[in-house]
């Protein structure tokens, strides 16, 4: 029987742990802050004792991505064994953008967005939190893995002290905004079907979607 557990915090790659610890299915709700493809270094800043910043700060994360080998194999990789329909539109991206920084930023996504498929419960829900930089491109992928059907909002989180807002001056309408992507687990369509074995999708079988009306896949 599996070992009980709650709140357990994994630290590592995503894409490692996901592969190594997380079972099929076995995932209700996925909420998912990533890199946004900002180009900046997060630091982590610290405080001194009396409460003021210190100058001392360590590099957390550098949100910039470069095509190399590693986007190159994970490419290679969701093209030849990931979803049909994402394969599709991963080269129709690289034929539009290139081997770029934006490319080898959705390459890296893509990989981790078809492990976060397998983990979610076909009842599941997944939250992709992200912003108009990328967040165009990203639902793409989202409706390349979990099916356009399954598309439930693109909801808009308001900032109101947004850093940009007084960063980029009077040049431009102010950007104040994050996306956060919704989709919830397939419970209907034919992509699933290639993952989950017909007994395991008995029970939805009510909620699929004929085939006249699925035809988009
Ligand atoms: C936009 S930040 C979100 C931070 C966090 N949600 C917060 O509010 O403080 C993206 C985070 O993803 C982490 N990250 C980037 N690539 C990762 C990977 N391959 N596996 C796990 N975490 C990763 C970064 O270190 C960073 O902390």
């Amino acid at each position: 029987m599996a070992e009980a557990w709650i709140n357990k915090l994994y630290f590592g790659d995503n894409l490692d742990v996901l592969r190594e610890h997380i079972p099929d299915a076995s995932v209700d709700l996925i909420y998912l802050d990533p890199p946004f493809n900002s180009k900046a270094t997060y630091n982590v800043l610290f405080a001194e004792k009396n409460g003021t910043e210190s100058a001392a700060q360590i590099t957390a994360f550098e949100d910039t991505w470069h095509w190399g080998l590693e986007s190159e194999e994970a490419y290679h990789e969701v093209v030849t064994d990931g979803p049909a329909k994402l394969g599709d539109l991963l080269q129709a991206l690289r034929m539009f953008l290139g081997p770029n920084d934006m490319m080898a930023y959705l390459t890296m996504m893509a990989i981790r967005l078809v492990e976060l498929h397998r983990v979610l419960k076909l009842t599941g829900t997944i939250y992709l939190h992200c912003d108009p930089t990328a967040s165009h491109y990203l639902k793409a992928l989202m409706d390349g893995v979990f099916g356009h059907h399954n598309f439930q909002n693109d909801i808009s989180w308001n900032r109101t002290v947004p850093k940009s807002h007084f960063r980029q001056g009077p040049t431009n309408w102010p950007r104040v905004h994050d996306c956060i992507l919704h989709y919830r687990g397939c419970v209907c369509g034919v992509l699933q079907t290639k993952i989950y074995a017909e007994e395991a999708l008995a029970p939805y079988a009510a909620h699929a979607i004929p085939p006249a009306a699925n035809s988009y896949h």
